[in-house]
């Protein structure tokens, strides 16, 4: 692999030693990157960009736990060898990630914090965006950048990173992306503030978590596979062709070592302590839109109040509790 395609200089200029500084300049070396200021190497692992840093605290030993188990498990994986074309044409069908892409538009420097194997961030480089995914596991990283190379995608990029201890500076981001990650962190609300440090003023932050109501189906579900087997799955017996990723998607969902669950609300006021302005949810709150159809994923729409968000999330039981009860909240950094 070229090594100065690994990063293009737009998102060159975002990185910093782990632990480093804003005015740290970092450069694209044989092996590795180096900081200029410092002299410091850092040397590629397995050739992939390495910027971790372990987490601080007692509570580490969460995130190692987390790491180990993505590296068994790279998820979501790929359905065998997929081209560009085949990647183009899933995330143009699933409607979040089709949404995602035209509500963000063109020419942005996009973050995806926690990207796994990479599919995200290597769509959304489409409309001459420019995508760095982090991730702790070498090896989601390795497919992620094997799909990059393959296909020659010079405008998404990736390191490994942990969203604890990001190698980027502050404020650098238009658009900052977390989907399905943060609740596998030791603390999620910590993890949220850590990213958007990274968001530019008035940037959108796009954050995707387990639902405390929807997930009770995939808990139970949990209690039951061991008796039932693996196809009382809905995605399993529906959506996953390829064998591997079948058995990827059962233990991420079931045998998962670490997850928390969360409210709508809950997000709500993650967002007013760290000066970020709601825009949406996805699926929608019921009665959130003035029409029935918004124009986008980032059209404003209203919070409304707590009973009409907990019938939303009882809804959801019977809706996206069937593909792991993941759901959007999407907002505004204050400029
Ligand atoms: C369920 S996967 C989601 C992958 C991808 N975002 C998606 O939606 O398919 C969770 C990912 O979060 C990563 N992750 C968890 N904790 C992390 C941390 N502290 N720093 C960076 N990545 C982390 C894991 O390695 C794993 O690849």
């Amino acid at each position: 692999m070229n090594e100065n395609s690994l990063f293009p200089e737009k998102i060159l200029d975002c990185l910093k030693r782990p632990g480093g500084n804003q005015d740290d300049i970092m450069e694209i070396v044989e092996g590795g990157l180096k900081c200029l200021n410092t002299g410091e190497f850092f040397p590629n692992e397995r050739s992939i960009p390495f910027l971790f840093k372990e987490t601080d605290g007692d509570r580490k030993h969460i995130t190692n736990t987390i790491k180990d188990f993505y590296e068994d498990n790279p998820f979501p994986s790929y359905e065998g060898l997929e081209d560009f074309g085949n990647l183009v044409n899933k995330g143009s069908s699933n409607s979040f990630s089709n949404e995602l892409l035209q509500s963000i538009g063109f020419n942005k420097l996009i973050l995806e914090c926690g990207c796994g194997t990479g599919q995200l961030t290597n769509f959304l480089q489409l409309n001459n965006n420019y995508t760095l995914g982090i991730d702790l596991s070498l090896s989601s990283l390795s497919l992620a950048i094997e799909h990059k190379t393959r296909n020659e995608l010079s405008r998404s990029s990736f390191a490994q990173m942990n969203i604890f201890n990001m190698a980027i500076k502050d404020e650098v981001f238009d658009v900052v992306i977390s989907h399905g990650v943060l609740h596998h962190t030791f603390d999620a609300k910590r993890a949220f503030a850590e990213i958007i440090q990274k968001l530019k003023p008035g940037g959108i932050v796009v954050i995707g978590l387990y639902n405390r109501y929807a997930r009770i189906m995939t808990w139970l579900r949990s209690k039951l596979i061991p008796f039932f087997g693996p196809n009382i799955d809905y995605v399993i017996r529906n959506k996953a062709i390829d064998p591997k990723k079948k058995e990827i998607w059962i233990a991420d969902q079931y045998y998962n070592p670490h997850e928390t669950w969360h409210s709508i609300g809950e997000v709500i006021k993650w967002f007013d302590e760290n000066n970020i302005d709601y825009i949406n949810c996805s699926p929608p709150i019921l009665g959130s839109h003035t029409n029935n159809s918004p124009d986008s994923l980032f059209t404003e729409s209203d919070p409304v109040g707590s009973y009409e968000r907990l019938i939303t999330q009882l809804g959801w039981i019977s809706s996206i509790s069937r593909e792991g009860a993941l759901f959007d909240v999407i907002g505004r950094k204050a400029s």
